[in-house]
């Protein structure tokens, strides 16, 4: 694992898009794995003022994100569908059929789950951002996630929803259940660029690179992985 510790979150969005321009320069028809959440927001807002004023395009590339809520429509604000539209592909040249997220709303969420690994599969993810959750969590991967397992559903955590709840109106319609890319999913991308900011993941940020590897702590199951960067402010590496 590499880590490199900077003094901001604004100088950890600039150092992300870095690698990841690069990884767009060196292969115009990259695969990318993309995250929710506020920490990526940053590295979102840097991919779009340099399309304004650069035009590095993103026409030939694919995105796929790491999991959606059940039971939340395309059309609702909270779903990340709406998110990713809202905070960078409206203001890129992506072409929205390369763009794949699971459906929230699938009539049959198993079958969803099936299609959804399929897609993974056939699409070896170049380059995949991840943010990590205060208990651990990657993706929607929680405590006690299984390190094979491959797109699937899971219940989230209370500190989970509680976490997520500022983005709602209240914490009774943050959603019990997600569609996940499971850390199978995660493992098998080429290269991993994990990203945190502030104090409330210092404790996380610190387990993950030299507790156990865990299930408990799912973001341990990175330090397998060959090729991770992980960029976090002063305060996320406040730990170390
Ligand atoms: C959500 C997402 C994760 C994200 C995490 C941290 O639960 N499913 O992918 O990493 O929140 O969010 P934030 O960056 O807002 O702290």
């Amino acid at each position: 694992m590499e880590v490199i510790v900077v003094d901001n979150y604004d100088k950890l969005s600039k150092k992300a898009f870095e690698i990841v321009k690069e990884s767009i320069i060196n292969k115009p028809n990259a695969n990318l794995g993309l995250a929710t959440g506020s920490t990526p927001l940053g590295l979102y807002k840097e991919m779009v003022k340099e399309f304004e004023n650069s035009k590095t395009s993103y026409k030939n590339v694919k995105t796929f994100n790491l999991d959606e809520y059940i039971g939340l429509s395309q059309d609702n604000e909270q779903s990340y569908f709406k998110f990713m539209r809202n905070n960078l592909f409206d203001y890129i040249d992506i072409d929205f059929e390369n763009t794949y997220i699971p459906f929230g709303t699938a009539s049959n969420v198993e079958n969803e789950c099936v299609r959804y690994n399929t897609i993974l599969e056939e699409n070896i993810v170049d380059l995949q951002v991840l943010g990590i959750g205060v208990n651990g969590h990657i993706g929607f991967n929680e405590p006690g996630s299984l390190f094979y397992e491959g797109v699937h559903v899971v219940k989230l955590d209370e500190r989970t929803r509680n976490d997520n709840a500022r983005f709602f109106e209240s914490k009774n319609q943050v959603p019990t259940s997600a569609i996940t890319m499971g850390i199978k999913n995660i493992l098998s991308c080429k290269k991993i660029l994990l990203l945190a900011s502030g104090k409330a993941k210092a404790k996380a940020i610190y387990e993950m690179i030299h507790g156990d590897i865990l299930e408990t702590m799912p973001a341990s199951a990175l330090r397998v992985h060959p090729n991770v960067v992980i960029i976090v402010d002063k305060e996320a590496a406040s730990l170390l």
